[in-house]
């Protein structure tokens, strides 16, 4: 039973579907995305963001039924390092924190739009304390 609580604790701090909190999806926070005044790259990267991720990762980072968010504690750079990011685009990735399944690689995105993408993301992160 003890070990029960401390599972569900561990849920209840991740927010979400850590595989080892056992559910389904990766929830956006609770409270509404803050979105800061953005930088001019950071602004070009929103665009290409738009176009290239949001249908999985969603508006404003806040994820969708086909892939996590990105105002999580498992994506700030301390976890996932900007290189993450770039290898994730042109690999692609196979299904390992979650269970949306595989990323499929993005070849669209060129590497100048894939770096702006990573200082949106980045920018709109701070802003909400990640
Ligand atoms: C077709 C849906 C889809 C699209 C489009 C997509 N992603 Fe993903 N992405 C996913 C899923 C699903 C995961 C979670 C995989 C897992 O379980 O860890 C993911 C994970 C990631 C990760 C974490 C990688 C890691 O090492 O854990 C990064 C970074 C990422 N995506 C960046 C991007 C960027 C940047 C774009 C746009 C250029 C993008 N994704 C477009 C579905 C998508």
């Amino acid at each position: 039973m003890k070990k029960m609580l401390k599972t569900a604790a561990v849920a209840l701090v991740f927010g979400g579907a850590y595989v080892g909190g056992m559910q389904p999806v990766a929830m956006a926070q609770d409270s509404p995305t803050v979105i800061p005044e953005l930088s001019e790259i950071a602004r070009q990267g929103e665009v290409a963001y738009n176009v290239n991720c949001v249908s999985c990762h969603g508006i404003n980072l806040a994820g969708t039924d086909k892939g996590p968010t990105f105002l999580h504690r498992v994506y700030v750079a301390g976890h996932h390092a900007d290189m993450a990011f770039i290898l994730a685009a042109r690999r692609g990735v196979r299904a390992h924190h979650w269970r949306f399944g595989n990323m499929p690689p993005q070849p669209e995105i060129s590497d100048e739009d894939l770096g702006a993408v990573i200082t949106y993301i980045r920018e709109i992160q701070a802003a909400n304390g990640f």
